[in-house]
């Protein structure tokens, strides 16, 4: 008797659906796919806790009758390509006919559909794989896809799936992604029964990305300029300053695909050179127009990625035409800084911040000599005897409006301002959400509305509580708008704008795998601080250092990078031959 036996459909297709189903974001990229490629020009999406409980995808596009209504939920059955050559020009989001079954193998799920020519559509009802009913059902043309309990019948699957906010920013992405690249069809995105995303396809690109990612970015986006060439490239990159450390905003398209792809990430980032901070990643929408014969998109069975014939020209393309674009802006600004500014104060320029200069140096401001030495001991920096010794008269410096230098026992003590008020900011919200303390608030005398996206406010839904007891007063109204009534008192400036850098800011700690309290208390910490350019008066300082090095482990930022380096005067002695 042979070992090996043919697998039944239902396991292929569940095996299949490991693969393109890997979790709710992944049903709804298909189901959009298949809508836009049935030339929808609107689709309404649904979703209930996180897509686990519910999917809906509503369209007007062409429609299915009822013997192709019973094919698709076939196994390699599609309507899109019949030959290799088909395969080799590929313009259509789907070819491989596996959407479907894989999805409806692991789901329950309802296809309503309807051709226009017909007087009558079809219901067709499939459980785990098993067709429980085809019927009559009165529908408008286009397709109505309904999937319940995702993954119910394969329960290692449904436990690998993350929280619903994590589930949920995934599908909003995956949404965004759409909307950006197909701005002529209107999407309107419900979560939970409130609208995050209702975009029209009225709108133009730029309007769009004003709509999804904010108006604050898109004036801080640079157009590409458009270049006579094989591969078309068009869309934006953003100013530095927007710049994040993960790569979640850079999105590219090819051939209105989203896709990633490490060459491209390469040219992008070489582009920007120095202009990021190691570690930093800029955020960029960068479209790419490829003659279907330059480029495979069979390589990847969710087809988030795609294979160039020639890499290098791609990728030498892009790094041109970000570098293009951003030396543009930058001859730009230098231009008007020029006109504005007279010739000798350039040439002092370092690239930080103008400040005044009486600012920037605190020279020879006498302070309470033993406040320092005590707070060295307390950190175990000093012994008790040159705790006697040592009756220095600490001076402090800002210098470069970024760093506080002084003198103690014997080292020269440099401090990052920024770190450094970050660190002991987040000791003390960690600390007041540990032991469930309410922080203190401050009420704004005119409350302020706010309008956010799609990922903010889903963010701030489901952080509600902490975000209270952290000091904001955020109330939902309808829409994306919030109304915010009051602040952290450590709240450094306008409602609307902290607001959105905090959450911003706790996204992205959250998808660096923090958890909820450790991520919300580095977001706030981090835009509460001071920040380098910021002037500081000898008591702030003063205040400063004394509240760092009271923490058990003042020397590292919460982020990682230290706060404070100490020479000791032996290594100056050292430097100088002194010794
Ligand atoms: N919303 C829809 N409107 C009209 N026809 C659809 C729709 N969704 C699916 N179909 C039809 O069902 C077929 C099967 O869909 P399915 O997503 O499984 O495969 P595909 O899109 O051809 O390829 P892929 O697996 O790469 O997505 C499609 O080829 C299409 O003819
Ligand atoms: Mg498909």
């Amino acid at each position: 008797m042979s070992n090996i036996r043919l697998l039944s459909d239902e396991l292929i297709n569940q095996i299949a659906a490991g693969e393109v189903v890997e979790r709710p974001a992944s049903v709804v990229k298909e189901l959009v796919e298949n809508s836009l490629d049935a030339g929808a020009n609107k689709i309404d999406i649904e979703i209930q806790d996180g897509g686990r409980k519910l999917i809906r995808i509503v369209d007007n596009g062409g429609g299915m009758n009822r013997e192709d209504a019973q094919l698709a939920f076939s196994r390699h059955a599609t309507s899109k390509i019949s030959s290799l050559t088909d395969l080799h020009k590929i313009n259509t989001l789907g070819f491989r006919g596996e959407a479907l079954p894989s999805i409806a193998s692991v789901s329950k799920i309802e296809m309503v559909t309807k051709i226009k020519p017909d007087e009558i559509g079809t219901q067709i009802r499939i459980e785990s794989g098993e067709l429980l009913s085809v019927k009559d059902s009165p529908a408008n043309q286009g397709t109505m896809f309904t999937v319940w309990d995702l993954f119910f019948s394969t329960p290692a699957r449904r436990k690998f799936l993350k929280s619903q906010l994590t589930e949920t920013r995934h599908i909003i992405d995956m949404v965004t992604n759409f909307a950006l690249s197909f701005p002529e069809v209107t999407f309107n995105l419900k979560i939970d029964n409130r609208e995050l995303i209702e975009v029209k396809s009225s709108e133009t690109l730029p309007q769009r990305i004003s709509s999804l990612l904010g108006v604050d970015v898109f004036k801080r986006l640079i157009q590409i300029p458009p270049e006579d060439s094989l591969i078309k490239i068009s869309g934006y990159v953003a100013r530095p300053e927007l710049s994040k450390s993960s790569r979640t905003d850079i999105r590219f398209f090819v051939d209105k695909r989203s896709i990633s792809n490490r060459s491209l990430l390469h040219a992008l980032t070489s582009a920007y050179g120095d202009m990021l901070t190691k570690g930093r990643f800029p955020l960029a929408i960068i479209f790419l127009e490829v003659p279907a014969d330059l480029v495979d998109v069979n390589v990847h069975p969710q087809k988030l990625e795609v294979r160039f014939q020639d890499e290098r020209a791609a990728h030498d393309l892009l790094y041109r035409a970000v570098k293009k674009a951003l030396d543009r802006e930058f001859t730009a600004v230098v231009r008007q800084t020029m006109s504005a500014t007279p010739s000798y104060e350039i040439s002092h320029s370092s690239g930080l911040p103008l400040k005044e200069k009486t600012a920037q140096y605190h020279t020879s401001f006498e302070v309470n000599p033993s406040a320092l030495t005590e707070i060295l001991a307390a950190s175990g920096g000093v012994s008790e005897q040159s705790r006697t010794e040592s009756a220095v008269q600490p001076n402090f410096y800002q210098v470069f409006s970024t760093y506080i230098v002084t003198q103690a026992h014997e080292q020269l003590l440099i401090v990052d301002q920024h770190a450094a008020h970050e660190r002991v900011l987040y000791e003390q919200i960690l600390g007041s959400l540990q032991t469930d303390t309410l922080s203190s608030s401050q009420k704004l005398l005119f409350p302020e509305t706010a309008e956010l996206d799609p990922t903010q406010l889903n963010l701030l839904q489901f952080n509600l509580k902490p975000l209270e007891k952290l000091g904001f007063e955020i109330q939902p109204l309808g829409g994306r708008t919030v109304l915010i009534s009051a602040l952290p008192a450590i709240a450094k400036h306008g409602s609307v704008r902290f607001l959105k850098e905090v959450l911003q800011e706790f996204e992205e700690q959250q998808k660096r795998g923090k958890d909820q309290r450790t991520a919300l208390a580095s977001a706030l910490a981090c835009k509460a601080a001071v920040k380098a350019g910021d002037a500081l008066s000898i008591p702030e300082m003063q205040s400063l250092l004394k509240n760092l090095l009271s923490l058990d482990t003042p020397q590292v930022c919460p982020h990682g990078r230290p706060t404070l380096i100490r020479i000791p005067i032996a290594e100056l002695e050292r430097r100088f031959g002194r010794s």
